[in-house]
């Protein structure tokens, strides 16, 4: 690689956005920030934007004084995200949510490969998302560390038949829970993940398993397979990240320490390793056995939901994804509990008219009914 690769670091003051700048911190002859976008966090905008001192930057809302006065001290300048995007070497789609729509196609259009963290645009618009890629020629770097260990177990098998993807999944906070114990479950409890620390909406959605039910529709775009050569297998150690089974009957997997930061520098580096420094080796006789099991989907509707919205394909996966948007935010705001999530998300597919192979309009527009429908639904009570 010749000179710094140029980041622009879409979703910086989140979870994921944090690790990546915490990367390219650790790497600085290898990567350096191009530009920077948050959302409403201002305050911790300002402060990276005056470390980073990056060429633009991004926000929402009215800027705040802090971030005022940190763009103009350091003459970083407004764009918006998708011009962010086009003018870096790599973009990385951190943003939560539908916002990583536009930058991600933008790249994808111009060619470029890009670094995705971001859920919700394949799950909403995979079919989009496919045909960009087919005709200009871009590239996914999944950052997502199960998609990344299928990434890395298919690396060299590109003429090999995939038998079946198997995604591991830790189970999340609630995984030892009893029906009657998730029915009263809290916000609390649930942003309590069992390994990983992450945005409150996705830990929501890892302890539902609705977070393992996009992963698999995720799967299948990536890596151009059906839903039905896509397994979840619990692993409560989070070692395995996930594995891949080979035609012959060959199955290999990928395993490292629980770190976000390890796929994030893979996605931003590749094809390259590079050594992040202070990353653990992983210490196998410590971990002692590993666990594999099976998940239950009665106890965790949302997986099937997931699972079965992915198979109908079309406008359905993204009804799903805005539906469970909207019922995890109305859970963390104690509007209704943790079990209702998926009881509003059927609600809302079950009156859903699925468009087969919609475009990006029929898609924004299906989002924004399925949010409206998400919010109007008493549980319990016919929408
Ligand atoms: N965290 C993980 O370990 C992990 C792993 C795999 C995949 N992912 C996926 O990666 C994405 C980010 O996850 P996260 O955990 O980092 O989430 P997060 O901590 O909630 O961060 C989300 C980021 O997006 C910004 N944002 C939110 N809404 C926005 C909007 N409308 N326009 C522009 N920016 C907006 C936020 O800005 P403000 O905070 O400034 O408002 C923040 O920078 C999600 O799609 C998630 O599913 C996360």
């Amino acid at each position: 690689m010749s000179g710094p690769r140029r980041i622009a670091v879409l979703g910086s003051t989140g979870s994921i956005g944090t690790q990546a700048l915490d990367v390219i911190r650790q790497l600085p002859e290898r990567f350096a920030v191009d530009s920077l976008a948050g959302g409403r966090n201002h305050g911790l905008l300002a402060q990276q934007i005056a470390e980073f001192r990056p060429r633009a930057a991004s926000w929402q809302g009215a800027a705040s004084a802090d971030l005022e006065a940190a763009v103009r001290s350091t003459g970083c300048r407004f764009a918006p995200v998708e011009d962010l995007a086009l003018a870096s070497d790599i973009p990385l789609i951190a943003t939560a949510g539908a916002a990583g729509l536009f930058p991600t196609l933008a790249a994808l259009k111009a060619g470029m490969p890009v670094a995705i963290a971001n859920k919700e645009v394949l799950v909403m618009a995979g079919n989009v998302v496919q045909k960009a890629l087919r005709e200009h020629g871009g590239r996914l770097h999944p950052v997502d560390s199960e998609h990344s260990a299928i990434w890395q177990c298919l690396w060299g098998e590109e003429d090999h038949g995939i038998r079946r993807i198997l995604l591991t999944a830790s189970g999340g906070a609630f995984r030892d829970f009893d029906a009657d114990s998730l029915a009263v479950v809290t916000a609390e409890q649930a942003l309590n993940h069992p390994t990983w620390n992450m945005g409150p909406k996705i830990t929501v959605d890892s302890a539902s398993l609705m977070n393992k039910g996009m992963e698999t529709i995720e799967a299948m775009w990536l890596f151009d397979v059906p839903m039905e050569k896509v397994e979840v297998v619990l692993h409560r150690e989070s070692i395995v990240h996930s594995l891949v089974e080979f035609s012959d009957g060959s199955v290999k997997a990928q395993m490292g320490v629980p770190d976000m930061r390890l796929p994030i520098q893979l996605a931003l580096a590749y094809p390259e390793r590079m050594p992040t420094p202070p990353m653990p080796s992983l210490d196998l006789a410590a971990a002692g056995s590993l666990s594999f099991g099976r998940p239950d989907m009665e106890r965790f509707p949302c997986l099937r939901l997931a699972i079965e919205a992915g198979r109908r394909g079309g406008t359905f996966p993204c009804a799903m994804a805005a539906a469970d948007e909207v019922a995890v935010g109305r859970f963390l705001d104690g509007e209704v509990g943790f079990l209702d999530i998926p009881r509003v998300i059927e609600a809302v597919l079950e009156k859903h008219d699925g468009i087969a192979d919609p475009d990006i309009e029929t898609i924004l527009e299906v989002d924004l009914q399925a949010r409206d429908k998400a919010r109007a639904v008493k549980p319990g009570v016919p929408v």
